[in-house]
């Protein structure tokens, strides 16, 4: 269109496809390819090391003139088979959720709607309501409870955190900051157990690491309840202001549960938020075998815990589930003339996301989770939890009745550490030996174990967060191992 001012005006770009059938059938490729992909999950090398060629292809300069569609998406299709490994049913590292195929149309329907999560009066607002109020639901929060979903569990502490931070200056930190505040020095307290998330929230919020306690584990790895409540009570006594106790629900290295129980009778008595890092445990509460261990959830302030580890959503997903709405809010809220609500019309639909979390910009996670659950349902996904476990448990016995193999701690949940001793090894020359043999698995495509250190000795550490995985895989792993740590030990 041309104007008065500007006869001589060039037509208007847009990064619209100009050819939309050309681009249906681009999509369709590509759907096709992500399902080859998807079908294909137990088939070859669980780990692929990404081809130098194709690296070649992340270190060019910025491109001023674009390579356009069919190149592009050539490029996203050679992507396909160079994941970490998580899709196949052996992979067993860090805590990794396997997701499913179908969690694909949620992201589909996410992308083609490009939903901003922020705030406002929206179809996908409901959804997150939605979500929010099966969480409720599934821990037993009040009514008056709130929550956000977030990225992950490390961010949903960092929430958590900063409100029970924020709640002990009745919120007005949050304007004077730390540097001058009437409690003296806050000090909080977890396991020695405990994921390096909670430190790092120390960090991120001012309060520095040094003030995380790391109290000492009993046999069965979980926090021992009475060197709590000693070091508490030497803190009060040096002037110290204890705030937060921080439970596990599922500890990173052997996946013990704290006593829950214990722990919310501690904060109660001591007047002293009480916050679980559930990362994957705490959806434990839809397994039969493992809910009564988790009946302490109910009764925390907050909750933090993944959908992308033990309910497989696609990667990411997690909440931070706050029993105090008020708190929540005031620990975040800053409405802007440019961003207030309104009774009606897009502006509406108060309270705001944004009031309950630093982001102001959120994607539709809560679609893929939304999906998850109403497609499978709460008794398969906990049934697949209880599944886990079994096989953790089976795993277990295989490798107590293994003559080279060493249990390193009791299966509390879905993880198994164990080692490889070959006779007349020392214990240095062991852990080398393990960490070897979990690379060898690693690189030769078998399997994906993780290490950690059990008790200061290198552990092999089998984690099933996966709803593909067979008791035919453990009893596989196991076998491989074998033969690995009879060849490294015949080359010694
Ligand atoms: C117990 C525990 N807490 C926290 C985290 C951090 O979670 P995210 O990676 O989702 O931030 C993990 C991750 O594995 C975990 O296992």
């Amino acid at each position: 269109m041309t104007s008065p001012k500007h006869p001589s005006f060039a037509p208007e770009k847009t990064l619209d496809p100009t050819d939309w059938v050309a681009f249906r059938e681009q999509a369709h490729r590509m759907l096709d390819a992500a399902v080859d992909r998807m079908e294909t999950y137990r088939e070859g090398s669980i780990w692929n090391p990404f081809p130098p060629a194709l690296q070649a292809n992340y270190q060019g300069p910025l491109p001023v003139e674009g390579i356009g569609a069919e190149a592009t998406q050539a490029h996203l299709t050679a992507l396909l088979p160079f994941g970490v490994g998580n899709t196949h049913p052996r992979f067993f590292g860090w805590v990794h959720g396997s997701g499913t195929p179908s969690n694909l149309m949620a992201d589909i329907t996410a992308a083609a709607i490009n939903a901003n999560l922020g705030g406002r009066d929206h179809g996908a607002m409901y959804v997150e309501k939605q979500v929010m109020n099966w969480c409720r639901e599934l821990f037993q929060f009040p009514e008056t409870s709130s929550g956000l979903i977030v990225s992950g569990t490390s961010i949903a502490t960092v929430i958590a955190l900063k409100a029970a931070r924020d709640r002990c200056f009745n919120f007005s930190n949050r304007k004077t900051g730390l540097q001058q505040n009437a409690l003296g020095p806050l000090v909080g307290y977890t396991s020695e157990q405990t994921h390096s998330c909670v430190a790092r929230a120390f960090d991120i919020l001012g309060l520095g690491s040094d003030a995380l306690r790391k109290i000492a584990v009993n046999e069965r790895f979980e926090m021992d309840t009475l060197a709590l409540q000693a070091t508490i009570a030497k803190d009060r006594a040096a002037g110290l202001t204890p705030f937060v106790i921080v439970g596990t629900a599922g500890a990173v290295n052997v996946g013990s549960i704290d006593d829950l129980e214990t722990l919310a009778d501690i904060s109660k008595a001591e007047n002293i938020w009480f916050h679980i890092d559930g990362a994957f445990g705490a959806l434990g509460v839809l397994s039969e075998r493992l809910s009564p261990r988790l009946s302490g959830i109910k009764r925390a302030d907050s909750l933090a815990f993944d959908f992308h580890k033990w309910l497989h959503v696609n990667y990411d997903a997690g909440f931070i589930l706050m029993r105090s709405e008020e708190d929540h809010r005031r620990t975040f809220s800053e409405r802007p003339e440019y961003l207030k609500g309104a009774e009606r019309g897009l502006a509406a639909g108060n309270p705001w996301p944004v009031e309950y979390g630093p982001e102001l910009s959120r994607g539709f996670r809560a679609l893929k989770v939304w999906a998850q659950l109403a497609e499978h349902g709460t008794a398969k996904l906990g049934a697949l939890i209880t599944q886990n476990c079994e096989q953790a448990a089976y795993l277990g016995e295989l490798v107590e009745a293994h003559a080279h193999l060493r249990l390193m701690a009791p299966v509390a949940m879905n993880i198994c550490c164990f080692r490889y001793q070959a006779e007349g090894q020392d214990d240095k020359t062991t852990d080398a030996l393990n960490g070897e043999i979990v690379i060898q698995l690693q690189i030769q495509g078998i399997a994906a174990p993780s290490t950690t250190l059990v008790n200061g000795r290198n552990a092999i550490r089998v984690n099933i967060t996966n709803h593909r995985t067979t008791r035919a895989d453990l009893a596989l792993l196991v076998q491989e191992i074998e033969r690995i740590g009879l060849e490294l030990t015949a080359l010694s």
